[in-house]
Order: C-alpha cells, then structure tokens, then sequence
C-alpha cells in the first residue's frame, strides 16, 4: 500500500472534526473521498498531507511517517484555492518551485506537463490573466513538478465549467495510467462516479463506507443504474450509521 491511515483523529478544541478513520491507498488508483459540507475532508487531506497535527492515529506514505520531513517529498497537495501568484507567469512559478524544492533538471518535465496540460501558449502569461480553470491546473502543474508519488486534491471542482471540468478528470487518469496514487475530496458526486475507483464517505467525522462504487450500490440494494448519488444521500441520511 503507497498510503496507510490508521486510527486517525483531529480535534480543534473540543470539536472532533475527524474521528478514528482508517484507510489504505493502493498505487495507480483514484480514490473519492467524499461527504457533505463540514464532514472533515479538509481536515483529513491536511492531516495526510502532515500541514496538520493529528490528535491521534498515524499516517504513513511509502512505509514512512509523514511526520518524518523527507516524506513530505512523495506527495502533492493541491489546496481547494489555488495558492497562485497573480504577479508571476505560468514559466515563473515552475522556476520558483524548482528552487523551492531544489530540483536539477526540471525544465523537460516542466515542458511536458505544460503539454500535457495544455497551457503551452499561456507560458509567459502573468497568472491574474488566467481563468479560474486555467489557474487551478497551474496549480496542480506545480504540484507535480517535484514527481510526487500520492496526489492529494482538495475539491479541485469547484467553480469549474464543464470543458475544464472533463480536462481536470483526464489529466487525474493520466496520472493513475503513470502509476501515481491520487485522493480526491469532492462533495460533486456525479464528477467521483465517473473516474473513481473507489470512495470513501465521510459523515460528522466519520469515514461511514469505503469501498468500489459497483460494491457500494450492490450492498445498499441499488442496480448499477441508479447514480451514486442516491446511494450516497441513503448512506449520509442513515442516522444509524
Ligand atoms: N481551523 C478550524 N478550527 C475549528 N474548527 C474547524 C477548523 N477547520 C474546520 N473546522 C470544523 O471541522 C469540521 C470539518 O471541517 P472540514 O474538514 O473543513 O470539512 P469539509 O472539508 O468536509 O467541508 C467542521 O465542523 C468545521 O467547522
Ligand atoms: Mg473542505
């Protein structure tokens, strides 16, 4: 397993926003993590990502605690803002992550991506310029420039239109073709059903099911054909669970 969460909790104050949540990332998937508003999603991601302390439990990425700083250089993190600057180009943020991480020979990979991406004619075009889907995959185009091996997305959706919207999902099942493992917080289920392999629900805290979305339809009684949707508001709805 690239990833390994165990028994995980985050408390601010007295508020547990995620409480006791346990989960594998196997290498070359794409996993939904999914849930309403105030669920614990971000909490979850930042705690993964190690920008959170966890009160409890521990996470481990390629056998090796995200505590340990070295580790932090396995992964990405794509924040739900893009933390762009509107005064650099889309060149210069490549440039300034490159010194950040202190990476050698970046320029080849930073122009294949800007390929892969599309955004080759937007290059020396200043940031402030762009639209909201062009800066969101400059920001996610940074974040791959270092060659991460898990790819945390946090609601990477959100105020996109569709065109960006189907680009976004291509370049996340580019990345599982290359083997890398992406997570993916959304509460936008028809966009996890379509290139998930599999989800997690979170409610209040806690991670309620986990699994492939055929198996998640099949064991609450729904034909393939119904939409994870229904599925996930019997899920979310059940106070039970
Ligand atoms: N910095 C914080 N301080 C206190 N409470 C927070 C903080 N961040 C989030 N919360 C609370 O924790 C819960 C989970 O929030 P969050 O992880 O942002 O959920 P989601 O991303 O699923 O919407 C919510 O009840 C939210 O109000
Ligand atoms: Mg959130």
């Amino acid at each position: 397993m690239v990833l390994n969460v165990n028994q995980l909790t985050k408390k601010y104050g007295k508020h547990t926003a995620v409480d006791n949540i346990s989960f594998s990332l196997e290498k070359g998937t794409i996993t939904g993590l999914i849930g309403p508003n105030g669920a614990g999603k971000t909490t979850t991601i930042k705690c993964l990502t190690g920008l959170l302390r966890p009160t409890q439990g521990t996470v481990s990425i390629l056998g090796k605690e995200i505590s340990r700083i070295e580790t932090r250089t396995y992964i990405a993190y794509i924040p739900e803002m893009p933390d762009i600057y509107p005064m650099l180009t889309v060149w210069e943020h490549m440039q300034f992550i490159a010194y950040a991480f202190g990476l050698d020979n970046w320029k080849a990979k930073a122009e294949s991506l800007l390929v892969q991406f599309d955004l080759s004619e937007k290059r020396n075009e200043l940031c402030k310029n762009l639209s909201k889907g062009m800066t969101q995959k400059v920001s996610i185009l940074c974040g791959l420039l270092h060659n991460p091996q898990v790819i945390f997305v946090d609601e990477p959706m959100i105020g996109l239109d569709p065109k960006a919207i189907r680009e976004l999902k291509k370049i996340f099942c580019e990345l599982k073709e290359e083997g890398k493992t992406v997570l993916i917080s959304t509460h936008l289920l028809d966009n996890a059903e379509s290139f998930c392999d599999s989800v997690i629900i979170m409610k209040k805290g806690k991670a309620v099911w986990a699994g492939a979305v055929d198996k998640l339809k099949s064991e609450f009684g729904h034909t393939q054909q119904s939409s994870l949707e229904d599925v996930f508001l019997e899920v979310t709805d059940d106070d039970s669970v």
